[in-house]
């Protein structure tokens, strides 16, 4: 049998960028089927690697795929994202990623991979919110005037910028965390699993 988008290959399963309503009620639907998948399921929570297709997700937008129960953001960075992070470094705790919040292959300027990818847990380091994110550069996020993109806590206003690295002088004291991640081809990515098998 090969795999498809409703069947379970071994340890994967395929994480979709869009979620609509229709999809849900298609969900509760096939409950009674999908039972006899409860292994399958019991391996997702324990931790399986999941798979997403990032094929479509254009320049300046962000998806987020579920592993081991937390919320894995991607982001399609663009080339004004990246240059605005680059302008940061003084005003950041860990400019350059020396602290244990990424695998080695994101100890870098970029955080990732492809510097046009981010990838990262959306759990704050302060006390576990949910950033919302503020894409849009200036005042017009609400945030500062020469904010250049990137992400704010709610809770205790921590801020990120678009590779998650905090802000000095915010409650939050590390980046946030890249999990272990691989490109199977440009369009497909496994969160979860490196090529290390991490
Ligand atoms: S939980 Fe994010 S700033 Fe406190």
């Amino acid at each position: 049998m090969s795999c498809d988008e409703k069947v379970d290959c071994g340890r994967r399963r395929l994480i979709v960028a869009t979620a609509t309503v229709g999809g849900v009620a298609g969900v509760a639907a096939a409950v009674p089927f999908l039972a006899s998948f409860a292994p399958s399921e019991r391996a997702k929570s324990a931790g399986a690697p999941v798979e997403a297709d990032i094929s479509k997700l254009a320049p300046g937008q962000m998806m987020t795929v579920e592993w081991r129960g937390k919320p894995v953001w991607i982001i399609h960075r663009t080339k004004e994202m990246l240059d605005g992070m680059a302008k940061l470094g003084d005003k950041l705790v860990d400019p350059n990623s020396e602290r244990h919040q990424q695998p080695d292959y994101a100890k870098n300027e970029h955080r990732s991979i492809k510097p046009e990818y981010m990838v990262a847990i959306g759990i704050c380091t302060h006390l576990g919110c949910s950033p919302s994110d503020k894409f849009k550069t200036g005042a017009e996020s609400g945030v500062d005037a020469d904010w250049p993109g990137g992400f704010l806590c709610p809770c205790h206003g921590s801020t990120f910028d678009l590779a998650g690295r905090v802000y000095k002088n915010k409650p939050a004291p590390d980046n946030l965390e890249v999990p272990p991640h691989k490109y199977l081809s440009d369009a497909r990515i496994v969160i979860g699993e490196d090529t290390k098998g991490a």
